[in-house]
């Protein structure tokens, strides 16, 4: 009876031993939180629905391009091109239809064979539930498909811990002034 309770004592030792050891170690700067602490309580899944206003060529461009490479313009794709937006988002399709936010970041042509934008910008809201919130994208556009996925990868105020996705549809696009209409179809979980 004895022989066989010291190997199991010392098997239960050694597991009291470890999980004190690791969890008992306190440390200043983390502790476990609940969700609730900080008002988290049920996940949402919102759809919205906008448009977004890429304007290359006018007098008031809201893209406008700031690096590319020497072999830019020989580049069937224009890659090494980098333009910074700060394209309106409005309800309609049309540039006077309502804005709710604005497109802000960044795109650059990073595909040498097929046209392909890496795409990193922030859409901050003005309008509405959100006005005031951020969401946050980052995700290749391969801006000749008929639908593009954008990844969402976070947000901030009503969009903290925002997870996602954005469908993007070219609306209208001018070949010679480059300038284009999306519509964005955002779905996004948040809190
Ligand atoms: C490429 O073309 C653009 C537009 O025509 C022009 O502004 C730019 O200077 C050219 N860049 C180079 C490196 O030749
Ligand atoms: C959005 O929020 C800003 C800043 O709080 C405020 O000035 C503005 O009036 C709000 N807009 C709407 C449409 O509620
Ligand atoms: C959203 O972005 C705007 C513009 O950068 C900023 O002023 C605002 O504080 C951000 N909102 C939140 C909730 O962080």
């Amino acid at each position: 009876m004895a022989k066989t309770l010291i190997p199991v004592f010392l098997i239960l030792s050694t597991i009291v031993f470890f999980s004190t050891t690791v969890a008992g170690k306190s440390h200043k700067f983390s502790k476990k939180l609940s969700p609730e602490k900080l008002r988290f309580k049920h996940e949402k899944l919102t759809h919205l629905n906008l448009f977004f206003h890429d304007i290359v060529t006018s007098q008031n461009p809201t893209a406008v391009r700031v690096a590319e490479a020497a072999m830019t313009n020989a580049s069937k794709t224009f890659f090494g091109t980098v333009m910074i937006v700060d394209d309106p988002l409005t309800e309609g399709p049309e540039m006077e239809s309502k804005l709710v936010g604005r497109a802000q970041g960044m795109y650059a042509s990073a595909g040498q064979n097929e046209l392909g934008l890496l795409m990193a910008m922030a859409f901050h809201f003005v309008e509405g539930k959100f006005n005031g919130s951020n969401l946050s994208f980052l995700g290749r556009n391969s801006v000749f498909s008929e639908v593009r996925e954008l990844p969402i990868v976070g947000g901030s105020g009503l969009f903290r811990y925002a997870r996602g996705y954005a469908e993007a549809r070219t609306r209208t696009l001018d070949m010679k002034t480059g300038n284009a209409v999306v519509e964005y179809n955002v779905y996004v979980f948040h809190y």
